[in-house]
């Protein structure tokens, strides 16, 4: 079966998805994006990923072409004709295609891409074995809270982090971590508190992070915003990874230094068994 895919309003067979060499997204990564997570064929956190997209969309200042309800619907749609059980749902919105020139009028129609893509977020091979993980500099722009498609500090990261073996790249600005290549990083203290770093321009409002915040809430932990460094993350009980497309994943080591005994902690996954249990609620009850 030919995957499908929605471009500028239609559904169509992979092979004809065709943008322009014009668009804006492609000259100048002049959009924005968002990934949702499918699980059992349903949108999981998916309210929290649209208003992360309109957000987005606002800041940069490109009406959102769709209210949420209509987004859901087309991500539903585009679910069901794929056939997807498990893994993700892409939204790229750019300002749209003209000339190129940096100045932009304002009328641009916005290009609107969605694709699924199917990934077994459920068996992931390195929830088990745990995330080996190396620091590099944080090289990006300074407005990290926009979901932008301008990603080429992380593809340069997570190159690095592969050549090294390494699972996720955790970029370090100033000593303090800001985030994984494409996740937030949590910690567990020794005294069983999660930790993770403020939000703020520096860096992507995860969802899946504030999940797991809730969650480990929930479970009667201590939840604390702020900083953490590296030597504390490579000290700390537990660290995790957390994002739409992983859910949550243990670290166990930090540019070749254990992190506590270099195997994956009980934290990690309690809070994968709940995030999981409740997508699957939320599933079984159906959209609000
Ligand atoms: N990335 N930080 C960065 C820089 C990210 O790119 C992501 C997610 C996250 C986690 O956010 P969330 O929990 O909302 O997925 C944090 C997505 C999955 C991606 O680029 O594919």
């Amino acid at each position: 079966m030919q995957r499908v895919i929605f471009v500028d309003g239609a559904f169509v067979p992979a092979a004809e998805a065709r943008v322009s060499v014009m668009d804006r997204g492609f000259l100048f990564a002049d959009g924005v994006y968002e990934v949702s997570a499918v699980l059992g064929g349903s949108l999981v956190d998916n309210d929290a990923h649209l208003a992360r997209l309109h957000r987005s969309l606002a800041e940069i200042g490109i009406s959102d072409p769709h209210p949420a309800a209509e987004w859901r619907r087309l991500q539903e749609e585009l679910v069901r004709r794929n056939g997807l059980d498990q893994g993700s749902v892409y939204i790229q919105v750019t300002r749209g295609a003209a000339e190129r020139d940096f100045g932009f009028a304002e009328d641009l129609a916005p290009t609107v891409v969605m694709f699924t893509q199917a990934k077994d977020i459920l068996g992931l091979a390195v929830r088990r074995t745990g995330a080996a993980v190396v620091t590099v500099p944080d090289l990006r722009w300074a407005r990290r809270d926009i979901k932008s498609t301008g990603l080429l500090a992380q593809v340069l990261a997570k190159r690095d982090a592969r050549a090294a073996g390494a699972h996720e790249a955790l970029m370090v600005e100033d000593g303090f971590v800001t985030e994984g290549g494409s996740s937030s990083l949590l910690i567990v203290t020794r005294d069983g508190r999660l930790v993770t770093r403020p939000l703020s321009r520096a860096v992507l409002p995860g969802i899946t992070r504030l999940a797991a915040m809730r969650l480990a809430a929930e479970e009667g932990l201590a939840v604390e915003e702020r900083p953490v460094s590296v030597e504390e993350a490579i000290g700390a009980a537990e660290v995790l990874l957390s994002s739409a497309t992983t859910f949550v994943v243990p670290v166990v080591s930090i540019d070749g230094r254990p992190v506590s005994d270099g195997a994956p902690g009980p934290l990690a996954r309690r809070l994968m068994e709940l995030y999981v249990a409740e997508a699957r609620l939320a599933a079984e009850r159906g959209p609000r």
